[in-house]
């Protein structure tokens, strides 16, 4: 047994900005045996762009997949136009949030700090925040993973401390790995993922422990075993190997062997 259950495995599915009511439907319908009661024994969750959360929220009410968003705004409510609070996000019975995602740090220009009243925010709401960290390939080959990654975690740590992340998760997701089909070695993966859990530790010893950190970065059913088996990855977050129903699911069933 790989997973005490002090961490239970979670893996999760970004849609990212792929979907429509008919594939979600179809997903949900393909899904929802295997997401329902304790046909499963990690934790699951479907993040999807805001305007399907509604229909994942109804369609998985009966099953025990989480609902989740990508993105959520960095200021409580008021003249934002366009954006969706975290407030909000709880208000419809969505569940966990992706936040600092890469590609809303590359392409959005989020800062580490906007990060941090983001974790804040859902965490004061009672939404999981699920904390994306990652370096780039430039970063990677200079040998500075470790102090990048620690740094963006450190920005959200001296804000709002370990507490956010334990309710929630922490993600650890190299962007050169990101939908290129190149995953990091599950030794690799484990070393950062080791790191993070150090840095956990200087601010709560006991807490690190518990703080379930996941692994992402082109994750698919034959990878997964791998990357599970490692002593710090407790799970994945799923990008393009979520987008069909059973794909996803046959990296549940990996989280799952590993228990
Ligand atoms: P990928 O995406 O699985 O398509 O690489 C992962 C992510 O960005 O969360």
């Amino acid at each position: 047994m790989r997973f005490d259950m002090t961490r239970k495995p979670f893996v999760i599915a970004n849609w990212k900005m792929n979907a429509n009511t008919q594939a979600n439907q179809a997903w949900m319908d393909e899904a929802r045996v295997q997401l329902t009661g304790s046909a499963l024994a990690c934790d699951v969750a479907v993040c999807a762009p805001f305007v399907y959360l509604p229909q994942l929220c109804e369609g998985f009410s009966h099953s025990a997949a989480l609902v989740g968003a990508q993105n959520c705004a960095s200021y409580s409510h008021g003249a934002y136009t366009g954006e969706v609070s975290a407030a909000m996000l709880a208000d419809i019975g969505c569940d966990m949030v992706i936040v600092g995602h890469s590609e809303r740090r590359t392409l959005f220009g989020e800062t580490d700090a906007i990060v941090a009243e983001k974790v804040r925010l859902a965490y004061e709401n009672g939404v999981m925040p699920i904390l994306c960290v990652g370096e780039t390939l430039q970063e990677r080959e200079e040998g500075r993973t470790i102090e990048v990654v620690a740094a963006q975690l450190k920005a959200v740590l001296d804000t709002v401390g370990v507490a956010p992340l334990l309710r929630g998760a922490l993600a650890y997701e190299p962007v050169w790995a990101i939908g290129t089909g190149k995953s990091a070695t599950a030794e690799d993966a484990q070393s950062v993922h080791a790191a993070l859990r150090q840095v956990l530790a200087q601010y709560d010893e006991e807490g690190a422990q518990a703080v379930r950190i996941l692994y992402g970065g082109s994750v698919k059913p034959a990878n997964a075993a791998e990357l599970f088996a490692q002593q710090d990855i407790d799970g994945a977050l799923v990008g393009g190997a979520s987008l069909k129903a059973q794909e996803f699911l046959a990296i549940c069933h990996c989280a799952d062997a590993a228990v």
